[in-house]
Order: C-alpha cells, then sequence, then structure tokens
C-alpha cells in the first residue's frame, strides 16, 4: 500500500477526491479499519465514552490516549493515524502542549494530533507545528469544552459564533494545520468554511459539502444503540447481532452443546 499523509489529504481536496476518516482505539480494530481503506484513523478521545463508559472525554489522560494510539499505530499499514490531544494535555500553556503532543509522537508512533479550539490555543498550535508535527484542526462542537457549551446541540447557528468559526478556521489554516474537523454546525456554514479553504475540512454533522466525512466506529456499527443523533448511519446493527451471539453461547455452554466432539483434543 502507498501510505496516505497529510499531503495526500490535501493533495485528495484539490482532486476532488473526499477523504474518509474512522476511529479506532486498538489493534484489532485498526487492522480492519485499515485494511478496508479508511484514510484516516483517529484515535479519538471519544474513547472516554467507548472503551472508558465515561459521561464526557474530559477524564481520558495523555498516558491513556498513548496506550490506544500505540495498538492502533502496530495496526497499521496505509491509513494516517491521528491522536486527539485530551483535556487539560494542552490548554494551559504552548510549551505544556508541545510536550504533550511530543509523548503522542514518541510513545505513540502516531502522525499527526488533533487539538479543540480555534484562536485560543493558536501560540500552542504554533508551537507543535514549528516542532514538525503535523496538526488537525477541531472547531464547531468541541465536546472537551461541554460544561462552557452545556449542550451538545449544533453549534453556530447565529451570525456572530459563525463568524468566529469562518476566522478560527481561516486562522488555522493560516498557521499550517492540514486540516480541520468541523462536528454539528449548519451544512450551509460547514460547506462555505471547505469552499474558503485549501486544507480538508472532514465534516461530523456537517453535511455533504465538506471534503471528507468522520464517524465514530462503534456508533456505525450500530454497537452503541443508545446514541441516535441524526447525522449517524448506522452501516450494521451489531448491538443485536452480539446480544444473540452471546445469548446462543451461553445456551450453548448451559445445554453441554459446546464444545462438541470436533472442538476438543
Ligand atoms: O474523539 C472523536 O471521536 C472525535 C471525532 C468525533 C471527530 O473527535
Ligand atoms: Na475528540
Amino acid at each position: 500500500y502507498k501510505r496516505i499523509t497529510v499531503k495526500s489529504l490535501v493533495e485528495m481536496k484539490a482532486n476532488n477526491e473526499k477523504i474518509s476518516m474512522l476511529t479506532a482505539y486498538d489493534y484489532t480494530m485498526a487492522r480492519i479499519v485499515d485494511a478496508a481503506g479508511i484514510d484516516v484513523i483517529l484515535v479519538g478521545d471519544s474513547a472516554s465514552n467507548v472503551m472508558a463508559g465515561h459521561e464526557t472525554t474530559l477524564p481520558i489522560t495523555l498516558d491513556q490516549m498513548i496506550y490506544h494510539a500505540s495498538g492502533v499505530v502496530r495496526a497499521i499499514q496505509r491509513s494516517l493515524v491521528v491522536v486527539d490531544l485530551p483535556f487539560g494535555s494542552y490548554q494551559s500553556d504552548p510549551k505544556e502542549a508541545l510536550r504533550s503532543a511530543i509523548r503522542i509522537m514518541k510513545e505513540s508512533g502516531g502522525h499527526a494530533v488533533k487539538m479543540e479550539g480555534g484562536k485560543e490555543i493558536k501560540e500552542s498550535i504554533k508551537r507543535i507545528l514549528h516542532a514538525g508535527i503535523p496538526v488537525m484542526g477541531h472547531l464547531g462542537l468541541t465536546p472537551q469544552s461541554i460544561y462552557k457549551f452545556g449542550t451538545y446541540t449544533v453549534r453556530a447557528k447565529e451570525e456572530t459564533e459563525a463568524q468566529q468559526l469562518k476566522d478560527d478556521a481561516k486562522m488555522l489554516e493560516k498557521c499550517g494545520c492540514f486540516a480541520v474537523v468541523l462536528e454539528k454546525v449548519p451544512a450551509k456554514l460547514a460547506k462555505e468554511v471547505a469552499e474558503s479553504l485549501t486544507i480538508p475540512v472532514i465534516g461530523i454533522g456537517a453535511g455533504s459539502g465538506v471534503d471528507g466525512q468522520v464517524l465514530v466506529t462503534h456508533d456505525m456499527l450500530g454497537m452503541t444503540h443508545e446514541f441516535n443523533p441524526r447525522f449517524l448511519r448506522r452501516y450494521l446493527d451489531l448491538h443485536t447481532q452480539m446480544t444473540e451471539a452471546f445469548k446462543q453461547y451461553s445456551a450453548d455452554v448451559k445445554a453441554v452443546d459446546f464444545p462438541n466432539e470436533e472442538e476438543q483434543y
């Protein structure tokens, strides 16, 4: 396979080729996602919810992100691996931000980091980029700021926030970020931002007028059946299929149907 790089993503946008991105937090899942030809694998801090069962993304630590990311990196042959900088690892000052990004690059082998926010983290982004570490931005609904927003509803519906988002997106491109995630913003605004930038805009709940799409893998596989946002398309109903498999296994064990003659030594 020809490896995907941050350069290939910018080329894909220039060539009008859409970018596919999914999350993975472990080796086994990342093997499948990579081999299926997904362009970008995000080791998202959504691992805090999906893997650890926390209500928000805030509790996950840098050490835990590195653990998740190193398993993913060992699995991949082609995909670009982007790792979320978790809450608390980059907000206090640019030096701390750089130290955190360096730890991710050295200890996990990931290819880039993702950071939530615009102008308020500009100096940290610049510092990390100056060290040669590619940065993906993340604007719109930024779950690490959930206690400031109060809800997980659509962002930037009114003009001042929409204008701020456009300014932030421009700033991220100017600083040298290689891509930006836009989460849960009106499709019209997302399209406008994508058309105003040369770096790719990857949307989640941001409509089809952007340069690529990202979903949480466990959501699109239908494993998290209590989570039902409008933007989520489910490609499998694994929750039902897994439940049936577990029940069948239990029944087989109890009935001494498993293991059978061929399944023993
Ligand atoms: O952590 C995550 O999964 C994300 C995506 C939803 C963009 O940041
Ligand atoms: Na995230």
